[in-house]
């Protein structure tokens, strides 16, 4: 019987700083032995949004009591562990170079191969820890960072099918609980308050919806949510009918772009037994959940949504993505750097800028 592999995971990309030990069992899930997550909400909160230096200090202030933490819970010593891996990226450098370099020394100096996991590999792979799921299947990845689709073909393997031209998802949400004073962190904001206004109170564009495939763009909604926050003169009503009528708009948008997106997966695999994978921060949104599932219905695919633990950023993920690389034996050298950008499709055209052509 071969031995199940035991990974210590490190993610402190950007405002959560995280430790995890895992370990592969029998079944090809894991076995969460610890997952810590120190999450930042209180530095950032009274700035509405992520302080880079402020994360930074935080994470030097608390990733050693982190990782102690995570491998007192999981009473696995660093000698039994298969090997270290930690976030190199993309994200924020100053946060990224916090865990990437504690990460290589612990390697170091206990001996342990190190691997640098891609943040959005460990979404893509977050499903893995739960459920055993065959390759390929189709990742919608939502996050406050990125919104993409991919075909994930294989651990390493990616094809992007579609990405925004502008801003992700969590950033639009994140933008409008701000504008709608809301509160931080402003997608989960957004989410409650929205429970308390008419979803079809205002008509909110769903920009580029009729072209570019599966691309997304989100710029024209939040303008229009901005235009139309400016009129509502402090009535608390409109504003959780403006919050609603956001998210039901960003919904009738995911619905018919993934409805692109599963007729282009059919096409490029020749497979139309499609497995939807919705992972990232958003994909705790449970009106995004039921959007998908209903279109899944209709379009007769599986869907299937991490553990809300697992969406947002989290080491177990990191770990994991870490144990399927040294499954493949895909292992880095203690001189991997810190990256911002890093995409998962290294053959996919940069879709944001001046004199795109859609
Ligand atoms: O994956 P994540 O934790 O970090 C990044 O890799 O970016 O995603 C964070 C994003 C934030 O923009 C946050 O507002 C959003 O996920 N988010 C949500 C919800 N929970 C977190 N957006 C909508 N609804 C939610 N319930
Ligand atoms: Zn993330």
């Amino acid at each position: 019987m071969t031995k199940n592999i035991t990974f210590l995971g490190i993610e402190t990309s950007c405002d959560e700083t995280a430790a995890a030990v895992i370990r592969e069992n029998d079944n090809g899930t894991a076995d969460i032995l610890s997952n810590i997550v120190s999450s930042q909400i209180s530095e950032h909160k009274k700035f509405g949004g992520v302080v880079p230096e402020l994360a930074a200090r935080a994470h030097l202030e608390n990733i050693e009591f982190i990782i102690n933490t995570a491998l007192d819970k999981s009473k696995i010593s660093l000698d039994e562990m298969d090997g270290i891996a930690a976030t190199a990226g993309p994200g924020l450098i100053v946060c990224l170079t916090v865990g990437l370099n504690i990460g290589k020394s612990i390697a170091t100096f206990s001996n342990k191969p190190f691997i640098g996991v891609n943040h959005l590999e460990g979404h893509a792979l977050s499903p893995g820890l739960e459920t055993k799921i065959d390759f390929p299947y189709l990742l919608l990845l939502i996050s406050g960072g990125h919104t993409q689709y991919l075909i994930v073909k294989n651990v390493n393997q990616y094809e992007q099918l579609g990405t925004t031209i502008d801003d992700a998802l969590g950033e639009a949400f994140d933008k409008t609980a701000k504008m709608l004073d809301l509160g931080y962190p402003g997608g989960p904001s957004v989410e409650k308050f929205s429970k308390l206004g008419d979803e079809n109170f205002f008509t909110l564009p769903e920009p580029i919806i009729s072209r570019a495939g599966c691309n997304l763009s989100f710029a024209g909604l939040k303008t229009a949510v901005l235009r139309e926050s400016k009129k509502l003169n402090g009535n608390i009503k409109m504003k959780y009918n403006l919050a609603a009528s956001f998210q039901n708009t960003i919904n009738k948008i995911l619905y018919k772009k993934t409805k692109i997106a599963v007729k282009i997966f059919k096409e490029k695999t020749n497979n139309n037994n499609v497995k939807l994978i919705v992972a990232g921060g958003v994909a705790a949104n449970k009106t995004i959940r039921k959007n998908l599932t209903k279109l899944s219905q209709e379009m007769d695919f599986e869907t299937f949504y991490p553990n809300e633990k697992f969406c947002g950023d989290n080491a177990a993920m990191i770990a994991w993505a870490g144990i399927k690389r040294f499954k493949m034996k895909l292992i880095d050298n203690t001189d991997v750097s810190a990256k911002s950008r890093w995409p998962l499709d290294k053959a996919a055209p940069y879709m944001k800028g001046p004199g795109l052509k859609l």
